[in-house]
């Protein structure tokens, strides 16, 4: 018996030194130590043993499946520990690599533009209201002093809806007739509002049949056209920069009397004249005025007691002056490369 358990340990050593995968080392487990196996089969020999036979024979059994699991165990952790290792390598991490490069956004470049303009006419109490996109030609025009049939409507080649009533507003002007009929005619008003509007133009560098408006009202009583002037002297050099002169110089707009075009001077070259400003030293920014009395009663106040002006700032062209771009439709084409270039930039 001593013997049979002599050469069962040798042949499961010569066997485990020779098994070359992890399952093979498992099928000799289930082989030799399991129900059926050698070991079990020289353990139920034991019956047959006297008692003091059984002592020593016991332990020579004990020590048997021991060293016979111990063997098969450190088999099973060298295969283990091979198996990680292998997958260890094959799944190395080189750091040196470059990293992947995290796509980040930047803010739309007219957004920014016309939320600058905003502070600055909110740091003025001004409030920034909105309009519908989808307009009647009552507001659009009529309301303005631009009754039906008259040519000033051709000059904005509107784009209407339905019959000649209903229209994709072509100014952001509908605006100040919606915000005064609201206010009821007692009360002052001070409002922006930047917004789209549309008109039937072809595309090209400077045009699109979109674009934005920022309109301006301001009505109480007294109000004159220096303040307009001192109004618009404040935003602009908000805006620009301490240097940047104003001046106004006379314009024709329905809405309006009297009727200015806005300049500032140029801020490229301070005024001594360059391409951006065609030599004149100057830059028109806005359409101005102060507002006509027909739209003061049309809107419910009474143009003996008050008075207003309006302002309506191109958004793009603000823009386009201030980051020198050339091209209206930079602003529509979603090509992020240049809003990135432009949010970089410090003007
Ligand atoms: N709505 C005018 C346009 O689209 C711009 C404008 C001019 C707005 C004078 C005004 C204003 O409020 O007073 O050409």
């Amino acid at each position: 018996m001593e013997e049979k358990a002599r050469l069962l340990a040798q042949e499961v050593n010569e066997k485990l030194s020779n098994v070359s995968t992890l399952e093979e080392v498992n099928e000799l487990r289930v082989m030799y130590l399991g129900k059926k196996g050698p070991v079990n089969e020289l353990a139920s020999k034991m019956r047959d043993l006297t008692v003091e036979e059984k002592k020593v024979f016991g332990k020579t059994l004990n020590s048997l499946k021991q060293e016979l699991s111990d063997n098969i165990e450190a088999k099973i952790k060298f295969f283990e520990e091979e198996k990680l290792n292998a997958k260890l390598s094959s799944e190395q991490i080189d750091i040196t690599l470059p990293s992947t490069k995290i796509a980040v956004g930047a803010p739309n470049i007219l957004e920014k533009v016309i939320e600058e303009v905003e502070e600055v006419f909110m740091s003025l109490g001004y409030d920034v209201v909105d309009g519908p996109e989808i307009e009647e030609d009552k507001y659009n025009f009529e309301l303005l002093n631009i009754p039906l049939g008259h040519p000033a409507r051709d000059a904005q080649d509107t784009f209407y809806i339905e019959d000649e009533r209903i229209l994709l507003r072509s100014q952001t002007s509908p605006v100040q007739a919606r915000t005064m009929i609201a206010a009821g005619g007692d009360k002052p008003v001070r409002m922006i509002c930047p917004g789209k509007t549309y008109r039937r133009d072809s595309d090209d560098a400077t045009h699109s049949h979109q674009f934005m408006q920022i309109e301006g009202l301001l009505v109480d009583k007294n109000i004159k056209l220096s303040d307009l002037k001192g109004t618009f002297d404040v935003i602009v050099k908000r805006l620009f920069g301490e240097d940047i002169e104003t001046r106004f110089r006379p314009s024709y707009y329905q809405f309006t009397e009297p009727s200015v075009e806005t300049d500032i001077t140029c801020f490229s070259c301070k005024g001594k004249g360059c391409p951006l400003c065609k030599s004149t030293g100057w830059i028109t920014v806005s359409g101005a005025g102060m507002v006509h009395p027909n739209v003061l009663r049309n809107c419910g106040y009474d143009p003996n007691v008050w008075s207003g002006f309006a302002f309506g700032f191109g958004a793009e062209r603000l823009a386009m002056l201030k980051y020198g771009i050339s091209d209206i439709r930079t602003f529509y084409n979603t090509d992020l490369r240049e809003s990135k270039v432009f949010d970089r930039r410090d003007v």
